[in-house]
């Protein structure tokens, strides 16, 4: 039993035609297995997390009770891109299991308004937002590893707080990114090989073996996406992470949490700073 399902050409060639739809119950039973080993070390081996530094008082009263994280338009395209999301993995691996229905239409109608909220964030990240706050630097990676090394026992300095995103956050996002632009410019030409109102349907525009591998991409990164997105949403309801899941929904953080995880020389909330500027966005 392969990864991919092959078929031959009307040329005799051997060419991929899409993944083994198995993959998605190892992508699903990978993702389950990931929260029940976190859970239990968090539950019986993690130790309490600690951060070197402390806020001077003088910045932490000039810090607000209520520190904007996410601004409106940030909030819209992250819940607007989760429907869409849960939309795209309902229609494509229902059917997969058993469930059959016209899939199709339903799921690159959602698929557009995926592609609509990833283009519409790469805009606002890159021209109204801190583009850089998302993407690890030296200090993540060197207190990364630090981290590591307590976690295992060993001696190291204790890590220092974060910038906006902690490290696991910005390489959460990094996957994110590549498995989601994956799934998007595939997704935007397979729709030439289905009947649209909006392209004159063309199965033409590539050959077999193109058209198979693009077939495969989309199919891996969508069964990646099942992982991606348990985890995600895991992480989301885990008890000490529902305060990060609440600024997501009403934009704010409390100061007591800001000032304990994050730094705010990496993070300034203060005066007229990138992000005071950027929840005006
Ligand atoms: C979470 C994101 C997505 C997942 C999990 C996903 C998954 C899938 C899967 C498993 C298939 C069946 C492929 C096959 O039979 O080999 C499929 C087909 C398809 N997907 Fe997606 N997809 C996603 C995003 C998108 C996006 C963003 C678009 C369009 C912009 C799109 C458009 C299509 C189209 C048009 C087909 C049908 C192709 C055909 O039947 O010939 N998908 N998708």
């Amino acid at each position: 039993m392969g990864i991919i399902d092959w078929a031959t050409s009307p040329w005799g060639e051997d060419v991929p035609v899409h993944i083994s739809f198995f993959l998605l119950w190892v992508s699903a039973i990978a993702g389950l297995l990931f929260l029940i080993i976190h859970a239990i070390w968090v539950r019986y081996f993690a130790k309490a997390e600690a951060f070197a530094g402390a806020t001077p008082p003088a910045l932490a009263s000039s810090i607000p009770a209520k520190v904007p994280r996410h601004s409106l338009a940030a909030r819209l395209f992250h819940w607007i891109m989760a429907a869409a999301m849960f939309a795209l993995l309902i229609t494509a691996f229902l059917p997969k299991v058993g469930v059959q229905f016209p899939w199709v239409t339903y799921h690159w109608i959602a698929g557009l308004v995926l592609t609509a909220s990833i283009l519409f964030h790469i805009v606002h990240a890159s021209f109204w937002l801190d583009f850089k706050s998302i993407w690890p630097d030296k200090i993540d990676l060197q207190d990364g590893v630090r981290r590591l090394q307590r976690a295992t026992g060993k001696n190291a300095p204790v890590p220092r707080r974060s910038g906006k995103y902690p490290l696991e956050n910005k390489m959460y996002h990094a996957v994110i990114v590549l498995a989601g632009l994956s799934v998007m410019i595939t997704g935007v030409f397979m729709m030439s090989r289905v009947r649209t109102p909006i392209f004159l349907r063309n199965p033409y525009l590539f050959g077999d073996m193109t058209w198979g591998m693009m077939y495969v991409l989309h199919g891996l990164a969508g069964v990646g996406l099942i992982a991606l997105i348990m985890v995600h949403v895991y992480f989301a309801v885990r008890p000490e992470k529902l305060v990060i899941t609440k600024s997501m929904v009403f934009g704010t953080l409390d100061r007591d949490h800001y000032l304990h995880h994050h730094d705010p020389q990496r993070w300034p909330v203060t005066g007229s700073s990138p992000e005071e500027r950027q929840m005006t966005a």
